[in-house]
């Protein structure tokens, strides 16, 4: 009986002490866990219940000088014939930073090789870099002679006068579409991709073959954030001000580390670009308030991958399209995804469902969120 009640008692105790933990915790925390509830249950009722966002164009709208001084930058390499070629299936621009001479060297001999493109799967891509000049006053005459030299070699690198940095990242969003429109205009597909991102060449331009068969129009893919709203912490790197943006929630949009669009949303986001206020440096988001502003909404493809890293397994290579941060294994995952072997593989109908068991037990786990979503395990 004793025993019984000192048990009891432990219990009640342990009990209690939890209970004071968790209590004191979420008073801690309250504060930023209320802002977040409340924020994302305002942002996505608004979203789907309203949808509407008819007050973009006009609270954005600014002179067509003011819109140009966003954008006009001098270049400081240009290479503007690097699109001189018929039957352009894709554009892939890849945003980069000066001292990221690795992770661009890495690229061209993996996913961004044009002759692979050419020769293995039948089909012009043109991949170019794009860039601004050196945060660091004191580095940048120096990390300019590299940049040059590098162009002299490879030919691929697009630059701007303007600092690279986080907060200009808009600004390279507007390089991008500014010059697809000036020299790559006839590109049946345009991408944009983060220099740390891995891209399955083999399994994009065969999808991209079937969607250019069917002539898409309005084609705008990746991971999309629906109702995400703007983040006022600030001490986040994405804290956006109420002046700036006062609204509970934005657009849907891609996430930056890798989408596609057909030529003709390309022609329109830079049409869009013309009239817009680009204060806003969030690239993404300031991507899809220009495409809602001329009716363009993204779709959302289950192997486009947003923050996350695909998990490592031949059932996912099969399908993948995108993985972001990837720098030391790109070559690795090149030689895998383009192992001809591995690419014959038949998939049978045993194969098939084992896939699918390894897909469930990879994407459905519950909390989550990070690389493909549930669905595309049944893809
Ligand atoms: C690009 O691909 C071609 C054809 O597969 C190959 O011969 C060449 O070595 C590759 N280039 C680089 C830089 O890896
Ligand atoms: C780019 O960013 C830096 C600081 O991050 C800023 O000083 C500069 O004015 C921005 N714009 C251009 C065009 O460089
Ligand atoms: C552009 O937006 C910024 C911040 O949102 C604002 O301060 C600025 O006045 C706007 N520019 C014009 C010309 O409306
Ligand atoms: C956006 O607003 C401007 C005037 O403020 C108007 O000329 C333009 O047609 C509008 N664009 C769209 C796509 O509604």
């Amino acid at each position: 009986m004793f025993i019984y009640f000192r048990r009891i008692r432990k219990l009640k105790c342990v009990q209690l002490t939890a209970t004071c933990f968790v209590f004191s915790v979420v008073m801690l925390y309250w504060d930023q866990l209320d802002n977040n509830v409340v924020s994302h249950m305002r942002s996505y009722s608004y979203r789907y219940l309203v949808n509407s966002y008819n007050f973009l164009n006009k609270s954005f709208s600014v002179s067509r000088e003011v819109a140009e001084s966003f954008a006009n930058h001098r270049y400081l390499i240009n290479r503007r014939h690097k699109c001189r070629v018929k039957d352009l299936l894709l554009l892939l621009m890849v945003k980069t930073s000066p001292k990221n001479t690795e992770r661009r060297a890495a690229i061209r001999c993996t996913w961004g090789n044009e002759t692979y493109a050419r020769s293995e799967l039948g089909v012009n891509v043109r991949v170019v870099f794009v860039l601004g000049v050196h945060p660091k006053e004191s580095d940048r005459a120096q990390q300019q002679k590299q940049l040059d030299q590098e162009d002299r070699e490879y030919g691929d690198l697009i630059q701007q006068d303007f600092v690279d940095t986080f907060h200009n990242l808009t600004i390279k969003l507007l390089l991008q579409f500014q010059w697809a429109h000036s020299y790559c205009s006839h590109a049946q597909f345009l991408m944009s991709a983060d220099d740390d991102v891995f891209v399955h060449m083999p399994n994009l331009v065969h999808y991209l073959q079937e969607m250019g068969r069917r002539d898409v129009r309005n084609f705008w893919i990746g991971r999309v954030h629906r109702g995400a709203p703007p983040i006022r912490r600030k001490d986040s790197k994405y804290y956006v001000p109420y002046e700036m943006y006062p609204w509970s929630t934005y657009p849907d949009y891609t996430a930056g580390a890798g989408y596609v669009v057909s030529g003709d949303v390309a022609a329109k986001i830079y049409q869009a670009s013309l009239t817009l206020n680009a204060t806003l440096h969030i690239d993404d988001v300031f991507m899809g308030i220009l495409a809602n502003v001329m009716g363009v909404s993204p779709q959302e493809h289950a192997y486009f991958s947003g923050e996350g890293k695909a998990p490592y397994h031949p059932c996912v290579y099969h399908k993948m399209m995108t993985s972001h941060g990837h720098v030391k294994d790109i070559h690795y995952l090149w030689k895998i995804s383009t192992d001809p072997q591995l690419q014959k593989a038949n998939y049978g109908l045993l194969d098939d469902l084992y896939c699918q068991v390894v897909k469930i037990t990879l994407f459905c786990k519950p909390y989550y969120f990070n690389t493909y979503p549930c669905k595309a395990a049944f893809l």
